[in-house]
C-alpha cells in the first residue's frame, strides 16, 4: 500500500491536540474566549449526524486528500505537515484555559531573528494609538525588555510614572524589588525577559481597563509567542487573570503551575503589593521556590 492510499489513521490523540488547540487559538483570536459547556445529548446526536454524513463519503479519503479538502486553514505561520482527519474526534470544549496548553502558534526562532521580530514589534507599538486615552497621556510606550531566548518571564500589569519616564519596565520602587526577587533566583536582570499587560501608563497609575487590555492583547501575545519562555511568572492579578483567563485572585491562583501554550506559569504577588505588605514576601518567595525546584535549580 502506497502512503497516498493508507486510510485515515482514526485515531490520531496527537492531531486531535494540535487541531483542538489550533481552533482554540483561532477562537480566541477571533474574540471568543468561553463556549458554554456543551450536553451530552447534543454533542452525541452531533457525532451520530457527523459519523453518518462521513459513511456517505466513497471512497474513504487518503491522508492527502483529507488533508487538503478538510482541514481548516489556520492562522498559524507554522508549517504543519498534512495529517489524517479524524471523524470521530471529539474536540473539548472551548473552556477558559483549554487553549493554554498546546503548541505556541509561531515556530522556534533563532535568537537573533527572535531579537529582529520583538525590534519591529516594538516600532509598531512605539506608534500605536489603539487606546486613544493612553496614547494621549503616555511620555513612552514601554514595550519590555531583556534576553530574547530566557528561560523566565516576568509579567507584569503596567508601567508606572518611571516607566513611562524611562520607556523601560520595572525601573521604580517595584521594579527594585523585581530585581532583588530576579537575583535571589540567582538569575541576572539581563537573564531573564520583562514585559507588561499594557505598554501605556494608565493615568493615575490605576488598573488598565478590559479594552486597554484587550488593545494591547496582540502585542503581548505576539512576544510571548517570540520568546517562548519555559516559565512565565504573572505578578499580581492583572497579567494573571488575563493570560489565564480566569476570575480567580492571586491567593487562589499561586501555589501551583498553570500553562500558557508550552510555558509553565507561576502566579505571585505584584511587588507594589509586596512593597505596602511585606508579610507576603515569604509566600512570594514560596511562589519562586516552586519553580526553581520545577527548574531543577534549587532542591
Ligand atoms: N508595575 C508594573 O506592573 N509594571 C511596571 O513596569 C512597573 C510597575
Amino acid at each position: 500500500m502506497t502512503e497516498a492510499n493508507k486510510p485515515i489513521d482514526p485515531v490520531d490523540p496527537d492531531q486531535v491536540r494540535a487541531e483542538a488547540s489550533a481552533l482554540a487559538e483561532h477562537l480566541r483570536r477571533s474574540g471568543v474566549h468561553w463556549l458554554p459547556k456543551p450536553q451530552p445529548e447534543s454533542v452525541a446526536r452531533l457525532e451520530e449526524l457527523f459519523l453518518r454524513s462521513q459513511e456517505k463519503l466513497e471512497p474513504s479519503p487518503t491522508v492527502e486528500q483529507a488533508a487538503a479538502t478538510a482541514r481548516p486553514k489556520l492562522a498559524t505561520s507554522q508549517s504543519v505537515a498534512p495529517r489524517s482527519i479524524r471523524p470521530t474526534a471529539r474536540l473539548d470544549p472551548v473552556a477558559p484555559s483549554t487553549h493554554l496548553g498546546g503548541k505556541y502558534p509561531q515556530p522556534d526562532l533563532p535568537h537573533p531573528e527572535r531579537q529582529t521580530l520583538l525590534d519591529e514589534l516594538n516600532a509598531k507599538v512605539s506608534v500605536c494609538t489603539l487606546c486613544e486615552v493612553l496614547a494621549s497621556c503616555r511620555t513612552n510606550t514601554v514595550f519590555g525588555e531583556g534576553n530574547a531566548s530566557p528561560r523566565v518571564v516576568f509579567f507584569g500589569e503596567g508601567p508606572g510614572a518611571d516607566e513611562d519616564r524611562s520607556g523601560r519596565p520595572f525601573v521604580g520602587r517595584a521594579g527594585q524589588l523585581l530585581t532583588k526577587m530576579i537575583e535571589a533566583c540567582s538569575f541576572r536582570r539581563e537573564d531573564v525577559y520583562i514585559l507588561n499587560t499594557v505598554k501605556c501608563r494608565p493615568p493615575g497609575n490605576r488598573n488598565p481597563e478590559a479594552d486597554e487590555i484587550a488593545n494591547c492583547r496582540e502585542y503581548y501575545e505576539s512576544q510571548l509567542s517570540i520568546l517562548r519562555p519555559e516559565y512565565i511568572v504573572c505578578l499580581g492579578a492583572v497579567s494573571a487573570q488575563e493570560l489565564l483567563k480566569s476570575k480567580l485572585s492571586v491567593g487562589r491562583l499561586r501555589g501551583k503551575l498553570h500553562s500558557y501554550f508550552e510555558s509553565k506559569v507561576l502566579v505571585t504577588y505584584h511587588p507594589a503589593y509586596l512593597l505596602r505588605n511585606p508579610a507576603a514576601k515569604k509566600a512570594a518567595w514560596d511562589d519562586l521556590c516552586l519553580m526553581l525546584r520545577d527548574a531543577g535549580i534549587k532542591e
